[in-house]
């Protein structure tokens, strides 16, 4: 415990560690090197954001998608998903009902679907922060051109999430067709950040092939990258994909690997995500108290709720639903935490 001790202080001071030094982290933590990173995550992030948890509602806009990723569940290749996409009239009603919930962040997160040209899209978005200035519009949409981000950022979006998945180019490869390129992946989140959106990366934890010199990786390439924002969820199964006999990834390393992001950037915007609650559940809570404070109910249409599978079991209903706001306003409160009405920004 000495070891992991001295490394826990460093990295509270530095908010760095060599990749041996997380290696070293990881593959030796017990239940008391979790509490203290959890205690340290927790009074960093009360510092900056009190005991506020910031909620996004998010409108899953459509399933259909042109990239095969090995592990998703709306891959182009899985026959047996029941493709939608919605209308800009629909996720304006989205929005209609969101804001009145008390959302103050949209989030529309789709599969890569041509559908949305920059123009459909910029009218979307345009129409959205015209209609309600006060909050703020996040995009989660893939790989797109420079071109159409500067389009989409110039229409009003303020914030762009775009998992890097993995920050090992050969493990990249072994989770995307060679279609995908890990360095066109990298190039997409550099431009996002230049042209001012506020980011977001991340990756799966336990996805198939992972080591714990992979995670150090993705620990060191968030270091460096500086993410406004930062989503890791385990990685799950979907049963028409060609990882539906792979082992998932658990609650417990997810919410070690919280912890240690936030030390890493005291004020990243850290969502405790679906998956997590997916798998566990109190998964939820158990994020918040490992120093995430970011969740992401869903707004989506119930109508499509149950086709924007990512894995399987994916939760998208009672307390997973924007409609829950009271519940989960609740469950949050009962952890010592308070859902607040508000943009979320990062505080910088
Ligand atoms: N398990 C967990 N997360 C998944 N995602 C996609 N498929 C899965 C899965 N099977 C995540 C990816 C993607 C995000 C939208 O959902 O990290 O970036």
């Amino acid at each position: 415990m000495n070891k992991l001790l001295s490394l826990i202080e460093k990295l509270e001071t530095e908010h760095s560690l060599s990749l041996d030094e997380y290696v070293c982290l990881i593959e030796n933590r017990t239940e008391e090197s979790a509490q203290l990173l959890r205690e340290k995550a927790d009074k960093v992030r009360r510092e900056i954001y009190g005991n506020t948890v910031f909620i996004r509602g998010l409108i899953e806009i459509s399933n259909f998608c042109k990239n095969d990723c090995l592990y998703c569940g709306i891959r182009r290749s899985n026959k047996n998903c029941d493709r939608y996409r919605l209308t800009k009239e629909e996720i304006l009603e989205c929005c209609d009902e969101g804001y009145g919930l008390g959302f103050r962040t949209f989030v529309m997160q789709g599969g890569e679907d041509a559908f949305y040209s920059d123009e459909l899209l910029c009218g979307i978005v345009s129409r959205i922060k015209e209609k309600y200035p006060d909050c703020a519009v996040t995009l989660s949409l893939g790989e797109r051109s420079e071109e159409s981000y500067r389009k989409l950022y110039e229409a009003g979006a303020d914030r762009y999430l775009l998992r890097h998945e993995t920050a090992d180019s050969g493990h990249y490869a072994k989770l995307h067709p060679e279609k995908m390129s890990f360095e066109t992946r990298m190039n997409c989140l550099k431009t996002l950040k230049k042209i001012g959106f506020q980011t977001g990366c991340g990756f799966m934890v336990g996805s198939p092939y992972q080591t714990t010199e992979m995670i150090a990786k993705d620990l060191k390439f968030i270091e460096e990258f500086k993410p406004d924002m930062c989503g890791i969820g385990p990685f799950v199964p979907h049963k028409d994909t060609p990882f539906a006999n792979e082992k998932g990834g658990s609650a417990e390393l997810t919410c070690y690997l919280l912890s240690i992001i936030r030390l890493i950037h005291p004020a990243v915007l850290l969502p405790s995500t679906t998956a997590l609650g997916t798998i566990d559940g109190n998964g939820r809570e158990k994020g918040i108290l490992a120093g995430a404070n970011v969740v992401m109910p869903n707004l989506s249409p119930t109508s499509v709720r149950k086709k924007y599978e990512l894995y399987n079991n994916k939760l998208s209903d009672g307390n997973e639903s924007a409609q829950s706001k009271a519940n989960l306003a609740k469950r949050i409160e009962s952890i010592g935490y308070r859902i607040v009405t508000d943009r979320g920004d990062i505080k910088k």
